[in-house]
């Protein structure tokens, strides 16, 4: 028997799903039983009535499916599968930021851990970072960690938009430089340019799109556009190729891999069906404030 087909055995024997992030491998996303951005994901794993849940995506993702499901058992295939970003910011910090501005709310990206964002006010994610801050009563906010995210919110919504910490990044999108998509502008001069927000400043100003990964793969559908450069990781080009397959994706970087996202495997994939590892935990006293924040994320947006 195929590895595939061992895992959809187990899966049917288990009554488990299994939800992967747009960056995941190809052969991950084709066995999935769905794919798609963070809040999407989170979404859908309050929605599934499986008894297990594969999350083959990140900590912090897996992490915010626990959190919301306290019912269910989530299994992260990869231990160490983690977001550097969300290691950027602690609790501490938070605290710190928090005695400085009293008043002012604080409005944490989902990529960040449990305990962290037990301390905030709201979630958000890059597909609704724009709507959450601008539903708060408040001309200043905290938000953390990413500043690339922060400031492209504060563009939007002209608020106030304090970054915590100062210099919290995605080493990923890091890598893409303004002049490499022009090196690809000029090759492709028709091209249509989409960024994921965790890009700099720079790399937004020559993109004609910002969003999350799944509103670029949205766009790229209904855009009449041909060419698409992409300034995200290079997982989600095989989710753009096989929904556009008459359309051509070029990632704005070769080099845009996130190790994490890579460290799942179908083969971690079928051994944390059938061993059910890794299991997320997240003690109830940090889960039960951290899921006030993600719900009150969705009834914003
Ligand atoms: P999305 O919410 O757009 O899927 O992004 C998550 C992420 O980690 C991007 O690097
Ligand atoms: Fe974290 Fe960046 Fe990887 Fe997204 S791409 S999971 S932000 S390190």
């Amino acid at each position: 028997m195929s590895l595939v087909d061992k895992i959809a055995k187990l899966k049917k024997e288990k009554n488990a799903v299994i939800l992967a992030h747009n960056y995941q491998r190809p052969e991950i996303q084709d066995i999935a039983d769905y794919v798609g951005d963070s809040i999407e994901l989170s979404r859908k794993a309050m929605e599934e009535d499986a008894e297990l849940i594969v999350f083959s995506a990140v900590d912090f993702m897996a992490e915010s499916a626990a959190i919301l499901n306290p019912g269910k058992k989530v299994l992260l295939p990869s231990l160490g599968a983690r977001c550097p970003m969300a290691q950027m910011l602690t609790v501490d910090e938070i605290k710190r930021w928090k005695v400085r501005y009293p008043q002012v709310p604080v409005v944490l990206y989902v990529n960040t851990f449990g305990a962290a964002k037990a301390h905030c006010d709201i979630c958000c994610t890059s597909a609704n970072a724009v709507e959450v801050v601008e539903s708060l009563d408040s001309s200043t906010v905290l938000f953390g960690p990413d500043r690339n995210l922060a400031e492209y919110v504060q563009r939007k919504t002209g608020k106030t938009v304090i970054p915590i910490p100062e210099w919290g990044f995605c080493p990923t999108h890091l890598l893409f430089q303004p002049e490499d998509i022009q090196v690809l502008k000029a090759q492709y001069p028709r091209a249509m340019v989409m960024a994921h927000p965790e890009c700099s400043f720079e790399v937004q100003r020559v993109s004609d799109f910002v969003g999350s990964t799944s509103q670029m793969c949205r766009y790229a559908k209904q855009s009449g556009a041909e060419t698409f450069i992409v300034g995200s990781e290079e997982g989600i080009l095989h989710r753009l190729r096989k929904e556009n397959p008459e359309k051509r994706f070029v990632l704005g970087y070769d080099g845009a891999v996130c190790p994490n996202m890579k460290l799942n495997t179908l083969d971690r994939i079928y051994m944390s069906l059938k061993e059910e590892r890794h299991v997320v935990v997240v003690p109830e006293s940090v889960a039960r404030q951290a899921r006030k924040a993600l719900l009150r994320m969705f009834e914003v947006a």
